[in-house]
């Protein structure tokens, strides 16, 4: 049984990894799902991908740290589809491992700009909408929330 009928969910970083996988099994279970994504090729793939088997989905370009971007991403969800019900903040990049010495000032906020400042401007623009139909935040999260190793600005464990 589709757990997600009639849900419209919006998935950042959609256009592959785990955020095209997410945007898959959400259409799989039933929802109407916006697929946000800087990179446009593999965000139109996963559409593609979901109406060929069936489901319902659109594409819309954004950059996460854009937080007029981030804005139009939830209108998008809510003037296509009428709603919102989750949005899945997961659109993030790791920085290759860079240890202390290669972690240039211009790498830490890139790092920075889009795995928390793109993470907070998700929550924030969905929010009003989320209330609306008591919804939900899911956030791609990492163990190297749990510890820290050497090497890198966002840290494996
Ligand atoms: N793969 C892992 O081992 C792993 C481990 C821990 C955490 N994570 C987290 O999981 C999430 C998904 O990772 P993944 O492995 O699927 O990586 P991925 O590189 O396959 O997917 C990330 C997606 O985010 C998009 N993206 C990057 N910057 C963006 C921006 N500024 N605006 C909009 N979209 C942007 C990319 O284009 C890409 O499609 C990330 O937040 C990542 O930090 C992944």
């Amino acid at each position: 049984m589709a757990r997600f009928n009639g849900k419209v969910v919006v998935v950042t970083g959609g256009s592959s990894g785990v955020g095209r996988s997410a945007a898959k099994l959400f259409a799989e279970e039933g929802a109407k799902v916006v697929v946000g994504d800087i990179v446009e090729l593999g965000g139109q793939e996963a559409v593609s991908q979901i109406k060929a088997a069936g489901g319902e989905a659109t594409f819309q370009k954004v950059d996460v740290t854009d937080w007029e971007g981030v804005q139009a991403l939830v209108k998008k969800a809510v003037d296509t589809y009428g709603k919102l019900d989750v949005y899945v903040n997961n659109a993030g990049m790791l920085d290759g491992m860079a240890n202390w010495e290669k972690t240039t000032p211009e790498l830490w906020d890139r790092i920075i700009n889009i795995n928390l400042r793109g993470y907070f401007f998700g929550a924030k623009a969905a929010l009003p909408e989320l209330i609306k139909t008591k919804g939900n935040i899911v956030m791609t999260a990492s163990v190297a929330g749990l510890g820290a190793s050497a090497g890198g600005v966002e840290l494996t464990a």
